[in-house]
């Protein structure tokens, strides 16, 4: 542990994680579903993320939302990177390797429309959880967005001291360095305890399930999620007190499926919840319906609302695009209650329409023009179920766009010049959405490809194939990896086929 960390694991840099929550268009999105008036997008807007980590959420949004972007994360690794990516872009970001603390003081800072932190708030003391709201306090407009995510209670109750024995032994084993060397150690003195069998598993049934998904996480997650010092959980209750004592009030939450209730509650839970109506006592019982484990919340300063009618013309006429082929997109998906089976006659047509014309974003209101038997809020059901999934996402101004194009150009052509060494960063910034797309390796080299000017699938793969021979590596098919380099070629060809006929023409709807 070093000095400067403050019980915060830092013998390890975090995973390179991308956010759409943090993206200041995303948490408007929110505000606007709940009815709730967010700041508007300008050229004078500034925005700020806390605790960046490696900072590629942080980069995208700076590249991607017209403004300027501000940022902070105390561990020297995380700020170096992310000035290095901000340095490509020349988005204009300023990222300082502050502590919150530090940051809090600093006599520098703009006023931010937006702040966000993740995976932030459950991992430090409370002290640091006071200089956080301290810069809001001091530093976010009156109709500003907070976006903050945390672990909450009652969800965790049952595998807290799971995650309390992996921290315990970890101190007392007297382990230091690298991720690996102290979490593998860690799991395995839990697991031979789980099979030891202790009572307390009488009590928790769970414990073991809990404890078989989190071991699939890597190293360097599972040491920042599990082996700092701090580590509080709250109640949503308590984290509204605590904002409200810095002016801000909770608006929303940025998970968009939680507004529609029979996807989430049984008829029973809601009419229970129908009779509670106080909002903070109502949304902490939803916790418990939904024995929810993690929120992520949106705060405003200074809460305005608009008229039903008005929020839905407005999501309605917003442009949305498609992120997959049609037919990549599934019609079921998980929800509290159970699978949620989607009907094909209705989300089928809607899918090709968002399709049609090259991918180009389209509003639901010129749906509703050719469909004009279709329901309004029916069809605002379906965008809410699309965005959730992350299979559409709605899209800044043209305007916006044309502000943020360069920038993010210049940032994508570096993501990819780093994916010829290193497969990190799976993400582009797309200045459609003003946000970040998950992009495979192949299909980053392959674009990379297509802009140099390679614009057949041979071509393509000819020269993606030379990035991956000259560093002594084999295709993958069916788990098996491909011996010879015809072999190879032939099915990287493959691949550059579908990049070409399927994704490519997405990305170009996107502005990659
Ligand atoms: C779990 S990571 C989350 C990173 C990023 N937000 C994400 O979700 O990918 C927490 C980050 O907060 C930073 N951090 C923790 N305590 C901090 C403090 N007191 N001051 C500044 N940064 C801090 C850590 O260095 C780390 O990068």
């Amino acid at each position: 542990m070093n000095s400067w960390s403050e019980g915060y694991f830092t013998d390890s840099t975090y995973t390179y994680g991308y956010y759409r929550e943090l993206s200041p268009n995303f948490m408007r999105w929110c505000l606007l579903l709940n009815g709730i008036v967010a700041p508007e997008s300008t050229e004078e807007s500034f925005h700020c993320e806390l605790g960046f980590g490696q900072g590629i959420s942080a980069n995208i949004h700076a590249a991607a939302t017209p403004g300027k972007y501000f940022g902070t994360d105390f561990n020297p690794a995380h700020a170096n990177l992310a000035n290095e990516l901000a340095k490509a872009s020349e988005s204009g970001a300023k990222f300082f390797e502050d502590s919150f603390e530090e940051f809090s003081e600093r006599e520098d800072l703009p006023q931010f429309d937006s702040i966000g932190l993740h995976g932030i708030w459950s991992w430090i003391s409370a002290e640091n959880r006071k200089h956080i709201m301290e810069i809001a306090r001091r530093h976010l407009k009156s109709g500003g967005m907070l976006y903050n995510s945390y672990n909450c209670l009652p969800g965790w109750a049952p595998a807290a001291p799971l995650r309390e024995l992996l921290s315990i032994y970890d101190r007392y084993s007297g382990k230091s360095g690298a991720a690996s060397g102290r979490v593998e150690p860690a799991l395995k003195f839990v697991e031979e305890m789980i099979n030891a069998k202790p009572a307390y598993l009488n009590l928790a049934p769970n414990f073991a399930k809990t404890f078989e998904n989190i071991k699939k996480h890597n190293p360097d997650y599972l040491a920042h999620e599990y082996l700092n010092l701090d580590w509080d959980l709250m109640y949503f209750a308590d984290v509204v007190e605590i904002s409200q004592e810095f002016k801000l009030d909770f608006a929303a939450t940025a998970s968009p499926l939680e507004i529609v209730d029979r996807l989430n509650f049984s008829a029973q839970a809601i009419e229970f919840l129908r009779k509670i109506d106080n909002p903070i006592i109502k949304e902490q019982t939803r916790d418990y319906f939904i024995n929810r484990q993690f929120r992520k919340d949106i705060f405003v300063r200074g809460i305005r609302r608009i008229t039903a009618i008005e929020r839905l013309e407005k999501i309605l006429e917003m442009r949305y695009v498609l992120l997959y082929p049609p037919e990549n997109i599934p019609l079921k998906f998980p929800s509290p209650l159970g699978e949620v089976q989607l009907a094909e006659e209705a989300y089928r047509p809607i899918l090709e329409f968002l399709a049609e014309d090259s991918y180009r974003p389209k509003t639901f209101g010129e749906y509703l023009k050719l469909n004009p038997r279709k329901n309004a809020n029916n069809i605002l059901e379906v965008v809410i179920i699309l965005v959730n999934g992350n299979h559409i996402m709605p899209c800044q101004s043209e305007a916006a766009v044309k502000l943020v194009k360069k920038p993010c150009e210049r940032l994508n052509a570096h993501i990819c010049e780093r994916s010829k060494f290193e497969d990190t960063i799976n993400f582009l910034a797309s200045p459609v959405t003003g946000g970040g797309i998950n992009v495979n390796l192949f299909n980053r080299i392959f674009l990379a490809q297509y802009k140099a000017g390679n614009k057949t699938a041979a071509k393509i793969a000819a020269e993606s194939w030379k990035i991956f021979s000259r560093q002594g590596q084999k295709l993958i098919r069916d788990g098996k990896a491909i011996e010879t380099p015809e072999e190879n070629l032939a099915y990287m060809e493959k691949l550059a086929e579908n990049f070409l006929t399927k994704q490519l023409p997405i990305f170009k709807a996107l502005a990659l």
